[in-house]
């Protein structure tokens, strides 16, 4: 089959659907490739690239008459018209916002993918085109809000002065909340966080950034929210407000699906932010944005010196970054509806990724397709720990102290999260003297023995044994205090305690008691195992970090 790659019609759009890396994996898959003439010229992909890519670079009016056409966004009626009945149309579509384009397809008998509404589903991530401009989008923002902020994001202490970090507030955890933490964390600022879904408070904590609580919290089966009550806005634009008067950058990301995006910061609050300070609002559109102020599309400062960034393209302004995700995304979905790598496009129906981009099929209109159960969606019960922090921020509002307070409980909060979920239970526990019987007694049988041995032993004995208990007592809880993600590498690191045992073996495994040179040679081997799986799982472990060849 051919894949067309046609030039983007609109005007502003610099990205291209496909590039000479992914589409030479396009001609891997065994498709033929055909890219319209300077498809790639905005996002710096000159067609000679796409020819030694294998491509052949044709006149527009041809690519439309190709088997497949892949592009960014929905083309025109005149362009679908020259489209042949039978052929593909992989696009971003919005099918729930253009019923009319997918009836369009289904009368003219051209098989419709809406590659914008593929299911959140872990296998469907590699194709995730929102995702992929929402990451892209969430690292421009700080781009753009660093080039609006007139000071430096990372805290320095020069000849010339102390300069403070930048502190970065972004309201909105989901793909580019979470891009722009890592961003504006990686340029040395202090950040912190918040989302109406309390389950991404460990997202926002693992990049090292602080999460502020909002009293309205949300439990979302889809993982995305949920329109918000006018008092329950009220009273998350307190916290937004104070978090923002102190704050010198304030991204929004806020969005409800099929929603206008909630109005997050009102002009009061940004009336009480500091001058120079800077607001990128993601979620700026013909709808209004996150910001009672946004200009879709504009950059512009107010009479209190706050600027306030709207921009729409943030994802086209890093074209070649943008295409290159987009054109693998596609690339993956080629790979997932070829099987057989033979260059023919396979549409199972039962295959939840292919029927959930299937908008239109032999004719039929195939919108909206069944519901596919999410990966993001969190579990139903929200974590003691963060039913905690809801509790205590909302009765921190109730209290009146509005946002100060929230912040308060907050910091509270994470102090009583850094409690052991362990601890917990065991304070919980120690209510009756049964179970703190059950919970001390091998610890005391233990000493008890320990004591035993060190006394029964022979005089030069006593002392390198009880060395030996209390570096038992102490490894013991060193090792059960470090969290369990560090494990792995802690082990690997500490295999070098294994050579001391191996020099201590090899000193004695000459020794002419058999019983001794027989203990010697099995420390000195499973020593030398546990120094060689060592080096093994490290390997492994790096090897997770380093790219394959493919990508
Ligand atoms: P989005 O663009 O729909 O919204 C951005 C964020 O704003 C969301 O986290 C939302 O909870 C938050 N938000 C909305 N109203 C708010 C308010 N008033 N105050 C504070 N925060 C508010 O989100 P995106 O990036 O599309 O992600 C949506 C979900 O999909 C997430 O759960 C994400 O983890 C999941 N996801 C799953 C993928 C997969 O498994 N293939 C791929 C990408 C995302």
């Amino acid at each position: 089959m051919r894949i067309g790659i046609p030039k983007e019609q609109d005007g502003g759009q610099t990205l291209v659907a496909g590039t000479p890396d992914t589409v030479k994996k396009l001609i891997g898959l065994g498709y033929d490739v055909a890219v319209e003439t300077g498809a790639g010229e905005a996002a710096s992909f000159p067609d000679a690239d796409y020819t030694a890519a294998g491509a052949s670079v044709v006149d527009g009016g041809d690519i439309w008459s190709c088997d497949i056409v892949t592009c960014l966004d929905t083309p025109s009626a005149e362009n679908i018209a020259l489209m042949r009945r039978g052929s593909t149309l992989i696009a971003r579509m919005n099918p729930a916002a253009n019923p009319a384009l997918v009836q369009l397809l289904a009368e003219r008998g051209i098989t419709g993918l809406a590659i914008d509404v593929i299911p959140r589903i872990s296998r469907a991530q590699s194709m995730d085109v929102r995702s992929s401009m929402a990451n892209v989008g969430g690292y421009r923002a700080v781009i753009e809000a660093a080039s609006a902020f007139g000071r430096l994001f990372t805290g320095q202490v020069t000849a010339a002065g102390k300069m403070p970090p930048a502190r970065v507030y972004i309201i909105g955890v989901g793909v580019a909340g979470l891009a722009a933490i890592g961003t504006a964390k990686s340029m040395g600022a202090i950040v912190s966080a918040t989302d109406v879904r309390a389950d991404v408070a460990d997202q926002v904590r693992s990049l090292d950034a602080e999460f502020v609580a909002i009293p309205v919290v949300q439990q979302s089966d889809d993982g995305y929210a949920k329109a918000m009550t006018s008092d329950q806005e009220k009273l998350a634009q307190q916290v937004y407000a104070e978090q923002a008067k102190h704050s010198d950058i304030v991204i929004t990301t806020a969005q409800i699906p099929g929603k206008k995006p909630p109005v997050l910061l009102t002009a009061s609050a940004v009336a009480a932010m500091k001058p120079g300070s800077v607001i990128v609002d993601m979620s700026a559109g013909a709808n209004g944005g996150n910001c009672e102020l946004t200009r879709a599309d504009e950059c512009f400062r107010t009479e209190n010196g706050v600027t306030i960034i709207g921009f729409t393209d943030l994802a086209r302004r890093l074209p070649g970054q943008s295409s290159q995700l987009y054109g693998q995304n596609i690339m993956n979905f080629f790979k997932l509806a070829t099987p057989e790598k033979n260059g023919q496009l396979t549409l199972d129906e039962n295959d939840d990724v292919i029927r959930g981009v299937t908008v239109a099929l032999d004719g039929a209109v195939m919108w909206p397709p069944p519901a596919v159960k999410v990966s993001a969606a969190p579990s139903s019960t929200a974590s003691p720990a963060s039913s905690a922090e809801v509790r205590k921020t909302s009765e921190a509002n109730a209290d009146a102290k509005s946002a100060n307070a929230a912040h308060a409980a907050q910091t509270d909060a994470a102090s009583a999260r850094s409690e052991s979920p362990k601890k917990n239970a065991a304070d919980s526990h120690a209510s009756t003297p049964a179970s703190a019987f059950k919970r001390w007694w091998w610890k005391i049988a233990l000493s008890v023995a320990g004591l035993a041995l060190v006394f029964a032993a022979p005089e030069e004995l006593a002392g390198h044994f009880f060395v030996f208990e209390l570096a038992c007592v102490a490894g013991f809880y060193v090792i059960t205090n470090v969290t369990h993600a560090l494990h792995t590498p802690l082990m690997s690191v500490t295999n070098a305690i294994s050579g001391i045992i191996v020099i201590g073996a090899l000193l004695q495994i000459g020794s002419s008691n058999p019983v001794v040179a027989g203990i010697a040679f099995v420390a000195a081997l499973l020593a030398s195992i546990n120094i060689f799986g060592g080096f093994l799982v490290t390997r492994r472990m790096l090897g997770m970090f380093q790219r394959s060849s493919e990508e």
